[in-house]
C-alpha cells in the first residue's frame, strides 16, 4: 500500500470501558493473543498513514505504556475531564493543528476491521467529496449501538445513541460503526458546536453527523458487507465473541496456507503465531504468543504452546509448553510439562509425566517417564532411566547437573546438583548420585541387597504372607525330595 500523506487516523482510547466490570481497561483486554486497542492500531498501521494520534485519559499511564511499546511512533494526546467521543477527537484535532487532509476516527474497542474495509471507505469518501464518510453495518441486535436515521431520499439524517433513542429508533437495524472519515476543517468547526445535553452527559461524536448535514456539507455512509467485523466490545460477551470472530479468521487463514485444523472450534491461534505448511493441529490446542511451527510438525490433541518454537516433523501431545524449543523429529509427551528454556534435541524424547526447565536434552537423548529435569545439559544419545530426578536447589541457590554423551542411568535415580556424569557413564538403578562420575564409569549408590531367609514365617505366623511362604516351602522341598 502506497503511503496516504493526506489521510491521518485518530484511535479513541481514552473511555474507562465500565461495562466491562473491570480494573484492566477495556482497550488492554485482549483477543487473540494481542490488546484490543493493539488490533486497532495493527489495521490503522496497514494503512500508512501520515500520521496516528491516540486518545487516552482512563489510567492514562497504563494505556501510553501498552499503546507505545505496540506503536512505536504514534503520538498520544490527552483528553480533557469532558466525557464523549466527540471530546476525544477534539482533543486528537489539537495534534492535528496543521494538518489539511483527511481524519479517518477509529474506535479502540472495535477490533475486528480490516484494512481492506477502511481502504474502501477511504476512497469512498474521496470520491463522494462528503464532509463525512462513515461505515454502518445491518445488524441483528442492534442492542448498545447508535442507530442511523434515513431521510425520505435514504440520506443519514443524524445517528441516535441507544440510550437516547425513541422506541421506534430503538427499532432501526442499522448501526452506527463508530469508523467515519471526515474532512478535516468542517470536523473541527462543528466538533465546536456540539453540546452535552443528551442521556449521558457526554460530547457525543455521533452529533456532529446531523450538524454537518444541516450546514449541507455532505454526509454519506457505507455499509459494510462484514457486519460481524464490526462488532464493538463493551461488555466480556462481546469481548469472547470478538475472540471467536478472530479466531475463526486466523484459523481459516491457516487453513488455506496448508495447516490441517481437525476442530477448529476448539483450537486457539494467536495473531502471532506462525505455522508452516504440513503442520496438523488436533483438537482442543491452543498456539499462543509468539510461537513457531514448523512444516510436518503434529501439535496435540490438548496441548498449550506459549512462545514456543517446534522443529519440522515434531510431534507434541497433552503437553503444556512454554518458551521452549523442540528441535526436528523430537516427540514430546502425552502429559508433558516444559518450562521455559527447555530445549528437546532432534530427534531427542520428553515422555510421559516428565517435566523440563531450563535444561537442554541433546540430540537422540531420551527422558521416557516420569521425571524432573532442572538446570540440566544432557549430551547425546543419553537414555535416562524412569523416575529421573535432578535436585536442583538446595533451599538457597539452583545448580547445574551435567550429564555427558551416551549416559543411560538406572531407573529412579536423583542426581543432586552441582554434579557431572561423564560421556558413556551409566548408574545403577535407584542411584543417589552425590559426587561426579567419569566417563565411562558404573556409579552405584545403593547398599547391597541381604535376604533373610525364613523371616515372614519366624515373624508374622498366621498372616496370610506366612501361608503363601509356608506353601511355597513345601513345594520347594516337594521338589528337592522327588
Ligand atoms: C459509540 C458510538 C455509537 C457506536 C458505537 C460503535 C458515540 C457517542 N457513540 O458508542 O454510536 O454505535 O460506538 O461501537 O460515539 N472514548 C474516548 N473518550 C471518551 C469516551 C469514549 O476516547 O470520553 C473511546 C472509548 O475508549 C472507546 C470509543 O471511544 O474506544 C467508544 O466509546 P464507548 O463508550 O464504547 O462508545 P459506545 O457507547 O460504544
Ligand atoms: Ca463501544
Amino acid at each position: 500500500m502506497t503511503s496516504t500523506t493526506d489521510l491521518a487516523v485518530v484511535v479513541l482510547a481514552a473511555g474507562q470501558g465500565t461495562r466491562m466490570r473491570s480494573r484492566t481497561p477495556k482497550i488492554l483486554h485482549t483477543v487473540g493473543g494481542r490488546p484490543l486497542v493493539g488490533h486497532v492500531l495493527d489495521t490503522a498501521a496497514a494503512l500508512d498513514p501520515a500520521r496516528i494520534v491516540v486518545v487516552v485519559r482512563h489510567e492514562r499511564e497504563r494505556v501510553a505504556e501498552t499503546v507505545a511499546e505496540l506503536a512505536p511512533g504514534v503520538v498520544i494526546v490527552d483528553q480533557d475531564e469532558v466525557p464523549g467521543t466527540g471530546r476525544a477527537v477534539e482533543a486528537a484535532l489539537g495534534a492535528l493543528e496543521d494538518f489539511k487532509g483527511d481524519v479517518l476516527v477509529l474506535s479502540g474497542d472495535v477490533p475486528l476491521l480490516q484494512a481492506h474495509t477502511l481502504t474502501d471507505l477511504v476512497a469512498a469518501h474521496r470520491a463522494g467529496g462528503t464532509a463525512v464518510t462513515l461505515l454502518t453495518a445491518h445488524v441483528d441486535d442492534p442492542q448498545g449501538y447508535g442507530r442511523i436515521i434515513r431521510d425520505d431520499t435514504d440520506g443519514v439524517r443524524r445517528i441516535v445513541e441507544q440510550k437516547d433513542a425513541t422506541a421506534d429508533e430503538a427499532a432501526v437495524r442499522e448501526i452506527n460503526v463508530g469508523v467515519y472519515v471526515f474532512q478535516v476543517s468542517p470536523l473541527r468547526d462543528h466538533l465546536a458546536r456540539v453540546g452535552t445535553a443528551n442521556a449521558q452527559g457526554e460530547k457525543y461524536l455521533t452529533d456532529v453527523v446531523a450538524l454537518l448535514r444541516d450546514a449541507q456539507l455532505g454526509v454519506a455512509a457505507s455499509v459494510t458487507p462484514d457486519a460481524g467485523a464490526a462488532l464493538g466490545v463493551n461488555d466480556r460477551i462481546q469481548l469472547s465473541e470478538a475472540g471467536r470472530t478472530l479466531n475463526e479468521r486466523t484459523v481459516r487463514h491457516w487453513q488455506r496456507e496448508g495447516v490441517t485444523v481437525v476442530d477448529p472450534a476448539t483450537t486457539w491461534i494467536d495473531v502471532t503465531a506462525v505455522l508452516a505448511p504440513d503442520v496438523t493441529i488436533l483438537p482442543n490446542t491452543h498456539v499462543r504468543g509468539a510461537t513457531v511451527v514448523a512444516a510436518g510438525a503434529t501439535i496435540g490433541p490438548d496441548t498449550s504452546l506459549v512462545d514456543c518454537e517446534v522443529g519440522e516433523d515434531a510431534t507434541i501431545t497433552r503437553t503444556d509448553a512454554t518458551l521452549a524449543v523442540v528441535a526436528a523429529g523430537a516427540t514430546v509427551g502425552p502429559f508433558a510439562y516444559l518450562r521455559p528454556n527447555a530445549r528437546v534435541g532432534v530427534g531427542g524424547k520428553v515422555g510421559t509425566f516428565v517435566e523440563v526447565k531450563n535444561s537442554s536434552i541433546g540430540e537422540g537423548s531420551k527422558v521416557p517417564h516420569l521425571s524432573y529435569i532442572g538446570d540440566t545439559e544432557i549430551g547425546r544419545g543419553v537414555n535416562l532411566g524412569a523416575g529421573a530426578i535432578t535436585a536442583n536447589y538446595d533451599d538457597i541457590a539452583k545448580h547445574r547437573t551435567v550429564i555427558g554423551d551416551e549416559v543411560h542411568s538406572g531407573s529412579h535415580n536423583v542426581f543432586v546438583a552441582p554434579v557431572t556424569i561423564g560421556d558413556g557413564a551409566k548408574t545403577g538403578a535407584g542411584a543417589v548420585i552425590r559426587k561426579d562420575v567419569p566417563a565411562g564409569a558404573l556409579a552405584l549408590s545403593v547398599a547391597p541387597q541381604r535376604n533373610i531367609e525364613g523371616w515372614v514365617e519366624k515373624n508374622r505366623p498366621g498372616t496370610a504372607a506366612a501361608d503363601a511362604a509356608a506353601r511355597a516351602r513345601d513345594e520347594q522341598e516337594a521338589r528337592d525330595g522327588s
